[in-house]
């Protein structure tokens, strides 16, 4: 397949360094209420990449869940092949792409977990047979010989905890804060000139920002 001939003109915002707030969280905010607001579809997904001792990055999309003072938090399954590459290296970056806005919000930061007790009060807010599927992918990214094995545990769970019983939250699961160290803003400008501003972080209260060649 040739691609080539495919290209858009990017026409939607701009991106003034002159006037982004001090804070990039506002900023992120903003854009992400815009996002909301213009109904882009799950605009809190995002691409996470990490990359663990053996020097190979590996990426894939996870649900941002909050944001905090200090970062981004998501969660998972502490044991999957993303857990691995935390564990061994916590440095990592996200992405998220609004094509709707013209617009790819790229953030660098460290990862750790988050409180226990905090995964266990998200984990009881999810749906009950979502709390059922997070025992079912244990350990996630491992391997399993087919869907029967998975749907049997499923019927198997269901069984042991209907409705209206409490489903206990795995110790295996649950959240990554990334703490936001820098923070990219892209907004996509004709001609492929496009506006770049990048917020790196001075001190706990205190960014700079600088703008970027497209
Ligand atoms: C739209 C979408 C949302 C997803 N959200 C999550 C999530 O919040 N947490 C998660 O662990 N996996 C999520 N996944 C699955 C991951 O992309 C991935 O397949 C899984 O976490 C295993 O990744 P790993 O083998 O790199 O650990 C999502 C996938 C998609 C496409």
């Amino acid at each position: 397949m040739d691609f080539t001939d495919q290209r858009l003109s990017y026409e939607k915002g701009v991106l003034d360094q002159n006037s982004v707030p001090a804070s990039p969280f506002e900023l992120f905010k903003t854009w992400m209420d815009e996002a909301l607001a213009q109904k882009v579809k799950e605009p809190y997904a995002m691409s996470l990449a990490t990359c663990g001792a053996d020097n190979k990055p590996s990426v894939r999309i996870v649900l941002m869940r909050e944001i905090t003072e200090t970062g981004i938090v998501f969660y998972t399954n502490y044991d999957s092949a993303k857990g691995r590459d935390i564990a061994e290296n916590p440095n990592a970056e996200v992405l998220f792409f609004w094509n709707e806005l013209e617009r790819q919000v790229r953030i660098s930061g460290s990862i750790a977990k988050i409180d226990a007790s905090k995964s266990a009060d998200y984990f009881h807010k999810r749906p009950h047979d979502s709390q059922l599927g997070a025992w079912i992918s244990e350990p996630q990214s491992g391997e399993v010989a087919n869907r029967a094995i998975m749907e049997d545990k499923f019927d198997q769970l269901k069984s042991d905890y209907p409705k209206d019983s409490v489903v206990p939250a795995p110790e295996f699961w649950g959240g990554y804060e990334i703490t936001i160290e820098s923070i990219e803003f892209w907004q996509g400008r004709a001609n492929r000139v496009h506006d770049r501003i990048v917020y790196t972080q001075d001190d706990a209260n205190s960014w700079t920002t600088k703008r970027l060649l497209p």
